[in-house]
Formats: structure tokens, sequence, C-alpha cells
């Protein structure tokens, strides 16, 4: 039953087959069956997959955290209580997802004011799910709380020296929800169907700020006593805390950026135009609605480049360079407040409506602020991501609706379907009814479903509603079916091409022909955009005498450019270029965001050699790593296959896969994974340019 999903007739109104419906087999330890929920007649059973909570019986609408923060344990410690709304009357247990917890006692809230113990069963550990924690509470009461502790290698948290900040005094932690992390701190029903208000009350050593994705008051006294609020509802994965530190000043009315003191100036400065930013963002999507937009500079081991943590986004220092040659990220982290933060994918078979209209929006407000030559590079660059990952990804992955049962881990999500092909979906529509049409149904799709939980089919009965049946004669209900359910890029999706681009590939082109590089003239004005481009359409293995002339010419190794980087080192290791390996190493040490550095460890483990020298770098670097970047470091390492010099020389080209259905030939590329959000499909970008090219600030 747990895997069921009842589809709606969504389907059937659309006249389309239904093929997100279907039975699955159940993950290991499976809760106990769900109640059959009522046949209502425009309702949809949704069954998420990856928490044990059982949302029709019970659900969290207040969580109120009391916790202190223990730097030297590694441990959170304290109470959660939960305000409960309980749905069915004949419920008696309260269902919590938990991953490493210990849990110490249970109590319910009784009428008379008083706390009394409760019974209850923590069940053991599933290798993605973590632990069912079963509370027997056959009174059902109005709160129920958890005394718990946190475990040191909690994956949802880092713990980090004092050495591995940039200040390098004091200690620092911060957490990581997104998907299912927060289990791992908090004992909760951890699932983005159900939306709940939040209060914290955290104790720290002095000297440590405290920051949550809620209240966080720019003048508070650091005084190691910090009560936080969050009274509009979120769903469990923005939950977040970090403690270090950490300074603010601000940016604009409504915003600012709290960082270590070393690093807060340059943060500024990046990210000058965030308050532009919000309102170019309000100008077409409607109000701003979570108060303030902060940001917090996190130090370089945050595994991600940047993540929507409402009124406090998280951000990797790595966008830091003093060109705002990243900023695109701020305008993806700011969308989700509209998408995702506001209409929230109901659980991650979805995750497309969160990160495809994000990386839609995102691309929109590049163009507001930057022009559209910025947003076409950075699209371009998307969809040849794509393409490489489409060569070899299953086609059960490149489905926007993913069906019951085809992900195991919701880390392991295709980036590029859920990024790439959501947004290329959405310019699609764009395309078929106009920008004017198109951009005041999603404001007022924003609105009609603002903090709400969202899943394809609502999706598309609301399009069905309010965009096609409003605009008739544009789209066929068939072609939605085909940009959410088949595998592929429909043939008529809409291309974009750059003219600087074009540039860049006849130079790299003209280069492999006659080893003549473009001269100094040509490179001086290439942006982060145009070296990615002129790296990524390299072939997949060149001469070391090839690398050592680019390597004179444009010094890529060493490069400080992180998106640099990441495609010079694996480039680098596939062809054989040694020289590279010492900074090669050193990046890899001082970086732990895995999009960036997952390519060269993939890189590294092709080949005996490569794989004993990336073994080397992980037990220096991993100390710094977050859990998340160890657990896909770890991965890399354990699938690299046993096998001896002869058989995989340095050198082996991947054999390129037919490409699938609408999508152009790609070059050989190398093996793409399903990819874990981030990590390869995603090329925002990046950094300093590489000398002797100054990147100018992106066009305004
Ligand atoms: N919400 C994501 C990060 C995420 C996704 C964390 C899935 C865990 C699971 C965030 O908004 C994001 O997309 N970050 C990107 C930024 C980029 C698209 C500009 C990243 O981290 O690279
Ligand atoms: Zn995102």
């Amino acid at each position: 039953m747990r895997q069921m999903i009842l589809c709606v007739s969504i389907a059937a109104a659309l006249g389309v087959a239904a093929s997100g419906c279907q039975r699955s087999p159940s993950p290991a330890d499976t809760p106990a069956a769900a109640t059959p929920a009522a046949p209502a007649a425009a309702a949809e059973m949704i069954v998420d997959e990856h928490s044990y909570a059982e949302p029709d019986k019970v659900v969290t609408t207040d969580l109120a955290l009391d916790l202190a923060v223990n730097f030297p344990g590694k441990q959170l410690t304290g109470t959660a209580t939960y305000a409960l709304d309980w749905k069915d009357p004949a419920a008696a247990m309260l269902v919590l997802d938990t991953r490493d917890l210990s849990i110490q006692k249970v109590e319910a809230l009784a009428s008379g004011g008083q706390w009394s113990p409760l019974e209850f069963a923590l069940a053991g550990k599933d290798p993605i799910l973590g632990s069912k924690l079963t509370i027997q509470a056959p009174m059902r009461p109005a709160k129920i709380r958890v005394t718990y502790a946190t475990s040191p290698t909690a994956s949802g948290l880092q713990w980090l020296e004092p050495s591995m900040t940039e200040g390098k005094q004091q200690p620092f932690m911060f957490s990581q929800s997104q998907q299912i992390h927060a289990r791992s701190w908090v004992p909760l029903q951890d699932t983005p169907r159900i939306r709940f208000t939040y209060s914290a009350h955290v104790t720290a050593p002095k000297d440590a700020m405290v920051l949550m994705s809620a209240d966080n008051d720019p003048a508070a006294a650091r005084d190691g006593d910090y009560s936080f609020k969050m009274p509009q509802k979120i769903p469990s994965y923005l939950l977040a805390i970090a403690a270090g530190d950490l300074v603010f000043k601000p940016l604009g009315a409504r915003s600012g950026v709290w960082a270590e003191p070393g690093m807060v100036d340059k943060a500024v400065t990046e990210f000058a135009d965030t308050e532009k930013m919000i309102d170019t963002a309000e100008g077409l999507y409607g109000p701003y609605r979570w108060g303030r937009y902060d940001l917090l500079v996190l130090p370089p081991s945050f595994p991600y480049g940047g993540m929507e943590n409402p009124r406090l986004t998280f951000a990797t220092p790595t966008v830091i360079v003093g060109d705002k040659s990243l900023v695109a990220l701020v305008a993806h982290e700011l969308a989700h407040s509209w998408s995702g933060n506001l209409v929230t994918f109901a659980t991650d078979k979805d995750a497309w409506l969160n990160e495809g209209f994000t990386s839609y929006v995102e691309n929109r407000l590049v163009e507001a602020l930057y022009g559209k030559e910025q947003a076409d590079m950075e699209n371009v660059i998307e969809r040849d991501a794509l393409a490489k990952e489409y060569l070899t990804l299953e086609p059960k992955l490149q489905v926007l609706a993913l069906k019951p049962g085809d992900l195991a881990d919701p880390d392991n999500s295709s980036s590029a379907t859920v990024y790439g092909k959501g947004a290329w979906f959405l310019q699609w529509l764009e395309q078929q009814f106009g920008r004017p049409v198109f951009d005041a149904y999603l404001k007022s799709y924003f609105d009609r479903h603002a903090f709400q939980s969202m899943t394809t089919a609502r999706l598309l009965k609301d399009m069905q509603d309010n965009l096609l049946a409003k605009n008739p004669g544009k789209v066929t209900p068939a072609q939605l079916e085909a940009w959410v359910h088949a595998p592929g890029i429909p043939a008529d999706a809409p291309k974009t091409e750059s003219r600087k681009f074009a540039v860049v590939s006849a130079a790299r082109i003209a280069w492999q022909g006659s080893g003549t590089l473009p001269g100094k003239t040509v490179t001086a004005a290439w942006s982060t955009q145009e070296w990615v481009h002129f790296l990524e359409g390299m072939p997949d293995v060149l001469k070391p005498e090839q690398l050592a002339q680019l390597d004179e010419a444009y010094r890529f190794t060493g490069t400080p450019n992180g998106e640099l980087a990441q495609r010079w080192y694996p480039l680098a290791e596939r062809s054989g270029y040694a020289a590279a390996r010492g900074e090669m190493g050193k990046f890899l040490e001082r970086v732990g965001r895995r999009k960036l550095i997952m390519p060269t460890y993939k890189a590294l483990t092709a080949t005996p050699d490569g794989l004993a020298f990336a073994r080397q770098v992980f037990a220096r670097a991993r100390p710094g790593y977050h859990p998340i970047t160890t657990g896909s470091v770890e991965q890399a390492i354990a699938e690299a296959a046993p096998v001896s010099p002869a058989v995989a020389p340095a050198t082996t080209p991947v054999a390129p896969a037919q490409p699938a259905a609408g999508l152009p030939a790609a070059e050989p590329a190398p093996r793409p994974k399903p990819g874990r959000p981030m990590q390869s499909a995603r090329l925002p970008q990046e950094l300093d340019p590489v000398d002797p090219a100054p990147t100018p600030p992106p066009e305004s």
C-alpha cells in the first residue's frame, strides 16, 4: 500500500496515460501499511518512499527545539517538542524519521500540563532511510517531546576544527538537511509533504554566533544564548543551523551577509546586486514573503554551491572571486523563495518542481540583471552537460516525474533531468505561450499554491485549467505528457545559441587542426563561461604535449577557478599529463564542494595508479570533508574496478553512446553517473579567470 499511488485523474482529465501510477517494490524495512485514503474524486494519495512518517494519521504543525551546541563532543543535545494535529481518530502512534540519533526519553503533554513518559521503539538502521522511531501515543496528545543527542558523525552536520575555518581561531558547525539529512539532527517527520512552523532556543559557547533558517537578528548580541522563530510553515529539509565566528554586514534594507570576519567584506562586494535581484524577482513573481534575505558564507568544505535555507541562503565561498562572475548562484537560491520554499515538491520523485522551476527563474534573473548573452551562455553550458549526461543515463532517470522505486537514494537524482530538462520544459512553454502570458501564469501559480506541496500531477492539472484552457490551440496535453513522462528531450525544444561560444569553438577547432592557440587579443576578454566552453569541447583525451602547450599558455594547472579546475584536472588525468598531479592534490584538499571535485576523483579512479593517488589524497583531505562528500568519494573509490594496467590504460577513451531522442550527438564524454545533485551537470559560471585573461564583470 505504501508504494501505491492512487493516480488521480489529472491524467484522465488530460486524456493521457497515467504513467506515474504503478506499484513498485518497497524499500527495506518498509513501514506498516498506510491508512487507506477515502477515494476522493480529485485527491491524490502521495507516498514518500523516503520517509517513515504517516501524515495521513498525524502531522506536526509546530516544532520547538531546545538545543545545546557541544563543539568538543561534536553533538547537539536537547529536546524537540511537536505540536500535533491528529488526522485519523484511530491513530495511536507517532512515527518519526531518525538517523544515528540517541533517543533518551519521549514524553506526552497531559491535559493537566504535566509531562508523562511514553513508550517508544527505535528500529534498526536502513542504509538510506535511517531508523524508524515509533512512539506509542494512544491518548493522541496535543504535544510530544523527545529528548535526544546527535551522533558526532551525523550525516546532516559538519563539525570543523578551527584549522578548517578562515580565521583558524574558533570551531564551526553547520547543517545541510536536504534531501533527507534533517533526521540526523532532529527526530521528525522528514517529508516535504508536511509543513510546520518552528522555534528554537540554542545555547553555545559565548564566542560562537548561532544562526538558523529563521528570524536572525543582524544586531544579535553574541552571548551564547539564542532564540529563533520561523513563523512561516516550512518543510523539514529547510531546517538549518550554523554556529561559528560569524559577523554581519548589510547589503540593502532587507538583505545582508553573514561570514567569518576575514571573508565578510569580500562577500559584500561580490553579492552587491542581491537587493536588485530581490526587486527583479518580485517584479516577475510577486512579493518576497520571507522577511529578510541574508546569505551565510560557509567554509570551503560546504558540499554544495548553495542551499536555499529560508531567510538565510547557505553559500560556498568558492563563488567569492572578486568579479561577481558567480552570482547566478544567488539568483538560483533566491529564486527558490518562490519555486521550492513557497511551492514545494511533495516528494523527491518530483524534485524538478523545485530545481527545474528554480533554474528557469535563475536564468530569467541573470538575463534581467546581466543581459541575454550571459543568460544564453549559461544555458548552453547546461544543455551541453545534459547532452553528455544523457549519453549514458538510464531512461527511467530521464523523466521529470520519477516513478515510485526508481530513485533509491534521493541524493542520487540526475541533475541534468531535474535542473536542465526541467528548466528547458518551462522555456519551451514560455516560447509556446509568449513571455507575457507565461510570466502571468507562473506568478499566479506561485500565489495559488503558496505554502503548499506540489506534485507533477497537480501541476499538470493547474496548467490545464489556467494555461492551456485559457490559451487554446497552443499546447496539447500530449506534448505536456511527453515532457514530463518520456525520456529524452522533445525534438521541438528551443535551441539556444551563443555568439561568443561560436568564437570559442572556432578557436579550439583551429588549435586542434593547426596547433596554434588563440592569441591573447582573443582570449583577453573571455569570461569564465567562455573558458569553460573552451575546455568542455576538448576531446576526451589529448596528447600530454598538447596539455603542456595549453598549460604554458593559460596556466590551467593551479587555477584558483574551481569551474576550470573541475574540467582541467580530469582531462589532464585521462590524458596522462602527470605535471598536473601536485596542484590537483592541493585542489582536492582545499575544496569540499562535490560538484567541483568529483569529476577529478572519477578520472583518478579509472586507473590503478590514479586510484592509488586518489586514496592518498583522500586520506589527507577526509578530515576536512563533509559527510556527504566523504560518502561520494568513498563510493567512487569502492566502485573503481580492480583492473590491471594492461586492460585499463590511463588514456582509455569512452565510446560514445547513442544520444537520447531529440538530442544532438555530443562529443565523446567522460562517463557520467546518475548525478548526485550538482555533481556533474550544473556548470554555473565561476571563479577567477585563468591568467592572463581578466574576467570582466558580467555585462549589465
Ligand atoms: N537545493 C539545492 C541543493 C541541493 C539539492 C541539496 C538536492 C541537496 C539535494 C540548491 O538550490 C542548488 O541547486 N544548489 C546548486 C547551485 C547552483 C544550481 C547555482 C549547487 O549547489 O550547485
Ligand atoms: Zn536549487
